[in-house]
């Protein structure tokens, strides 16, 4: 079959009322990272999602840009979130298939797209649903009568539409009435919505109390990664000493491309590790002159910015130094405190270790210092 083109839209232009706090709760963190963040990363990196749209409110560029970071392809929504749905239909141009998501659900797996997608085969909507497991029953003063919960299912998102359908029932939706989701509004033009198996992690944010849930079901998903890194630097007359982030008073400094500081290089290759992404060289080659001379607590704080990015959370540092001078010990909370503050940890998080080779090889004889690092984070598990 021929491969259509699929764009997402997140909407995210609602005030979050009824969860309180200090921004829009789809702005707020969850493990960490504001709670967009973590559905618009499993969009973007899905295979057959072309373009992610995010329609956001007026004045909320610099939330969504703090979030997300980068050029993120946005429209300003409107007052209620079939509006917003509108402004962001309409700035998808071309796409055939549309995926609509609510920021205020942040756990998104890809399987659910898959399933959401293949059912796009033979209708034109297809939502997530999962199955009514309390009792349901009319209120009316006191208890009514018990309704039958088989018949009933609860409807998530994303919802998955053919644009053309979507976009026309959209248009005939009559403005004064508010729709509570986009398949009752095709739906309502004739389209048939399929239903798909949906997922527990994808219920939505909705009160203050949602947030602890959040981070419950996140917290049932994260499973723990350890790497470790390693580096060596010459020992020179004449060269500066960079070591841990800290400028150290010594007869001779480290050479190297960059500010040479072997630490806080065999820490950035063992967070690269823990998310499989190569290694110090390949994010920042020797041979690009920009890296030249370049403080290491760049290389150090992007790694930091990748396992994020990921979803990641770094647990532990721990960092031996190899040398026999100069002593490590007078410096040790400096440098954990520097490194700490490149990571956005706390002083706690931070181990530094060091020791001598007792005279014996390249370390032992002063020409270089030696590095190894081990870092522990917590990734989104499968
Ligand atoms: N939404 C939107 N534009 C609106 C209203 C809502 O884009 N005018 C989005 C929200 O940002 C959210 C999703 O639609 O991601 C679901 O809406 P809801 O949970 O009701 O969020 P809010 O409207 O922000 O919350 P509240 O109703 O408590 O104010
Ligand atoms: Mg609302």
């Amino acid at each position: 079959m021929e491969r259509m083109t699929t764009a997402a839209i997140i909407v995210a232009a609602g005030a979050g009322e009824r969860a309180g706090g200090s921004v829009p709760k789809q702005f707020a963190p969850v493990g960490g990272v504001p709670a967009i963040a973590h559905s618009y990363r499993a969009l973007a990196s899905h295979p057959a999602i072309d373009r992610v749209l995010v329609v956001i409110g007026d004045g909320h560029e610099g939330l969504l840009a703090a979030a997300i970071g980068g050029d993120v392809g946005h429209v300003i929504g409107g007052a209620t979130r079939r509006a917003s749905v509108r402004a962001g239909l309409a700035a998808i141009g071309d796409a055939e298939r549309v995926l609509i998501h609510d920021a205020a659900r942040p756990f998104l797996r890809a399987e659910v797209i898959d399933r959401l997608l293949a059912a796009l085969d033979t209708t034109a909507g297809a939502v997530p649903v999962l199955p009514v497991a309390d009792t349901i029953a009319r209120r009316e003063g006191v208890l009514g009568d018990v309704v039958d919960r088989a018949a009933l299912v609860r409807v998530q998102t994303p919802q998955a539409f053919r644009v053309e359908a979507i976009r026309d029932a959209h248009a005939r939706w009559p403005d004064d009435v508010e729709a509570t989701d986009d398949a009752a509004v095709l739906r309502a033009s004739g389209g048939v919505v399929a239903t798909v198996e949906g997922d527990a992690m994808l219920d939505k944010i909705t009160h203050p109390a949602d947030f602890a849930a959040a981070e419950a079901r996140l917290a049932s998903r994260m499973i723990s990664r350890s790497a470790g890194g390693f580096d060596v630097h010459r020992l020179e007359a004449g060269e500066e000493l960079w070591l841990g982030g800290l400028l150290i008073p010594h007869s001779m400094g480290l050479s190297g491309h960059s500010d040479a500081d072997v630490a806080l290089h065999a820490i950035t290759d063992a967070l690269l590790g823990t998310i499989g992404s190569g290694d110090i060289g390949s994010h920042f080659p020797p041979s690009d002159p920009q890296w030249k001379g370049a403080a290491s607590d760049r290389f150090l704080a992007h790694a930091a910015d990748l396992v994020r990015r990921d979803g990641g959370v770094i647990d532990f540092v721990d960092l031996t130094i190899l040398c026999e001078a100069p002593k490590i010990g007078p410096h040790r909370d400096a440098m954990r405190a520097r490194i700490a503050d490149i990571l956005g940890l706390s002083v706690g998080q931070v181990s530094v270790k060091a020791t001598t080779t007792e005279r014996l090889g390249f370390t032992g004889r002063g020409e270089g210092i030696a590095a190894q690092a081990v870092a522990t984070v917590r990734v989104p598990g499968v």
